[in-house]
């Protein structure tokens, strides 16, 4: 199929039936969703219980807190596109294999082209990790990296992590106050 012909909603229908990794036995396939013309596209890490029972992403308490986030700086959910690098949820929400990871790579490749989004804010260790194996998200949140001439990556804590431990909440706080700053900047 050529790429002009392929859209989000073909894409996630070729998702539902794709059983091209484990995780597809047993969950529902979860794309992203949002404006599909995103100038930034959050990209976290797997989907959850919520997320897989609603087949949605970010519908859980993390997403709770996400859309709190977002509101911080203006932005609704139906501004930005929120994804994830795995679509399906592992078992027991434990962290996705790296075969999992590359398995999905692909979708996500392939929102990524879509959307063409000019800011990619990974949300936490595992979907910064997929863009930059080597950055670790202790130095680099809260920070923009410029990828290419179009795309500039901006790591962010995972929301879910200040559920767990609330000294995170305003780091992620500031850092979403850091990417508002930044999204002025963006034509
Ligand atoms: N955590 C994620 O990384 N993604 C979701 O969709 C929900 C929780």
């Amino acid at each position: 199929m050529r790429m002009s012909a392929l859209t989000l909603d073909l894409l996630k229908e070729k998702l539902t039936v794709w059983k091209g990794c484990d995780l597809s036995k047993t969950a529902n396939a979860v794309l992203g969703e949002g404006n599909p013309h995103a100038t930034v596209m959050f990209i976290g890490e797997a989907p959850g219980q919520k997320e897989d029972e609603l087949k949605r992403p970010f519908v859980g308490a993390a997403g709770q807190f996400l859309n709190e986030l977002l509101a911080s700086i203006n932005l609704k959910r139906e501004d930005v596109y929120i994804s994830n690098v795995v679509k399906f949820r592992p078992p027991g929400n434990r962290d996705p294999e790296p075969i999992e990871k590359e398995q999905c790579m692909p979708w996500l490749m392939l929102e990524i082209a879509l959307v063409q989004p000019k800011v990619i804010a990974t949300l936490g260790r595992h979907s910064l990790g997929h863009f930059f194996p080597t950055m670790t998200i202790t130095n680099a949140h809260g920070k923009p990296f410029k990828i290419t001439d179009s795309i500039t990556l901006f790591p962010i804590y995972h929301p879910a992590a200040a559920l767990h431990n609330g000294n995170l909440r305003s780091s992620l706080l500031a850092d979403f106050r850091a990417l508002g700053e930044f999204l002025k900047t963006v034509k």
